[in-house]
């Protein structure tokens, strides 16, 4: 019996966007057979006509920009300028993208022996096997999509259920672009069906390369699984993203980098301010100003402009929430209420009735602790901790300890603290005088440690994902010139001295 999902509206709970029947495994393996037959005949269409191919899809995107933007927030929550800024990031990476299918390029490499040429191409890995999160339905796979299917790579396409409807429109908008049948898929199905489905794919050779954005923990188990094959997937995992305040700063601007970092999005990005480090000179104020701007920001329904946040993703995000929540200790401060909003437990100034969703209290956690799960662990949702620091060192080694390694942020007028942090934080992507999060489309957004494992998306970095190097030696002497042997020799006098 066919499971159907039902995709609800966070922020109108009696709103049901889509229902979708669901896959089991066999079904996603059935979309990458599709995908093997369907790869080397898309491989063959020129690059630079697979590059026009993303060009269509960027304008078909920029033409329905306003109703894919409304999708998203009705299904995610996600309010409506981020919204609009997501489907923009689709756009910027369509871009980046139709010029470098004129790109595209390999080199001409001068050989050790005359009348023999060397060369290097890209050549598309094969069946990319995408699966990824809902809190950017549509951006975030644009960054796998767009570059996989320029390279010459078939697609198929697992997205979070519950963002399942913004999905589907935008594969609709794929489709129209004129990738071909077969070339590009979607598959719904639960997480079970598809590691199974993966798993059974991968045994019959029909993935090549698994692209995913999710958890460290399901992030962990598709690196055993891939790795078992001799892949190397492409992981945008999780993040505990720390914020340093030096005492030059700007303490107004850090704070309001806390605000968007920490709770916009609910606190549910994997760039998200997970901890802020602020220097002890600054400490106090630093929790006070973040705690007013905190009191006067507006939450609650998503199409509204001046919301700072919406609801959570859907219910296992609230779910998962309110047991972080389970982690403040007596030993925290905590500014505000917390939990979920309710005529009982009231936020001034809410905008709309937060009985119809799922909306919660930002949670400001002052006097976290090195050894609290509050500061090791990602909590995706509205809630930041802060600690005090002594000196630079000090704040580097905490911005490290819990062991990603996503995005960072420094607040400082120094140079010398600027780049002191750069070079001694572990993350993938370093912000100076801006929040953690807003990374833009063009540059190399990935993660080490718990947030993945050294895979970059974005800008030209992305190829590497999708293309493996292939060089080609072409020896038109009509001799056999052996490598290292048959190469001219020149003697120099290496002992003439001045
Ligand atoms: C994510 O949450 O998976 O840098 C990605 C940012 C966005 C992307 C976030 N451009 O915050």
């Amino acid at each position: 019996m066919t499971t159907i999902y039902r995709s609800v509206n966070p922020a109108r709970l009696d709103d049901v966007v889509a229902e979708v029947p669901l896959a089991d495994a066999a079904g996603f393996v059935a979309a990458c057979r599709t995908a093997r037959a369907a790869q080397r005949g898309w491989a063959a269409v020129p690059a630079p006509v697979r590059g026009q191919v993303i060009g269509n899809l960027g304008r078909l995107v920029r033409a329905n920009l306003e109703t894919l933007a409304q999708l998203v927030t009705r299904e995610i929550g996600k309010p409506i300028l981020e919204a609009r800024g997501e489907v923009q990031e689709i756009i910027d990476t369509c871009d980046f993208f139709l010029g470098e299918g004129r790109r595209m390029y390999g080199q001409t490499v001068p050989s050790e022996m005359p009348d023999k040429q060397l060369f290097t191409f890209r050549v598309p890995v094969g069946v990319a096997a995408i699966i990824t999160a809902g809190n950017f339905p549509v951006a975030v796979p644009s960054w796998y999509l767009v570059p996989a299917l320029l390279c010459g790579n078939a697609v198929v396409w697992k997205p979070a259920e519950y963002a399942s409807a913004s999905a589907a429109a935008l594969a609709a908008l794929v489709r129209r672009s004129g990738v071909p049948d077969g070339v590009f898929s979607v598959v719904d199905a639960d997480g079970a069906a598809t590691f199974d489905g993966l798993s059974l794919a991968l045994d019959a050779g029909l993935v090549d390369k698994v692209g995913f954005t999710g958890s460290s923990a399901v992030g962990a188990r598709i690196g055993e699984l891939t790795g078992r094959h001799l892949q190397t997937p492409c992981l945008e995992l999780g993040g505990k993203n720390p914020m340093v305040v030096t005492p030059d700063a700007d303490l107004s601007l850090a704070v309001e980098g806390a605000l968007f970092g920490g709770f916009g999005t609910a606190g549910q990005r994997c760039t998200s301010l997970g901890t802020a480090i602020v220097h002890e000179s600054v400490y106090e104020s630093f929790v006070d100003s973040l705690g007013k701007a905190l009191a006067d920001a507006v939450i609650g329904d998503p199409t509204r402009e001046e919301v700072l946040y919406g609801p959570m993703l859907a219910d296992r995000f609230a779910e998962r929430y309110e047991e972080y929540l389970t982690w403040i200790g007596d030993h925290h401060r905590v500014l505000g209420p917390i939990g979920r909003i309710t005529a009982d437990n009231p936020r001034a100034g809410f905008a709309g009735n937060p009985a119809d969703g799922l909306f919660y209290h930002p949670a400001l956690v002052a006097g976290v602790r090195p050894d609290d799960e509050l500061f090791r662990t990602e909590t995706f949702g509205p809630i930041v901790g802060v600690l005090p620091y002594r000196d630079l060192d000090e704040a580097i080694e905490l911005a490290n300890a819990p062991g990603y390694g996503l995005s960072s942020s420094i607040y400082t007028n120094d140079p010398r603290s600027a780049f002191a942090f750069r070079s001694g934080v572990s993350a993938g992507m370093v912000s100076v005088n801006n929040s953690t999060s807003g990374a833009e489309a063009h540059l190399p957004f990935g993660g080490n440690g718990k947030s993945g494992n050294g895979s970059r998306q974005s800008g030209v970095w992305v190829l590497d994902q999708f293309t493996r190097w292939q060089s080609m030696n072409w020896d038109y002497s009509g001799r056999l010139q052996k490598a290292q042997m048959d190469t001219q020799t020149i003697t120099p006098d290496l002992d003439f001295r001045l």
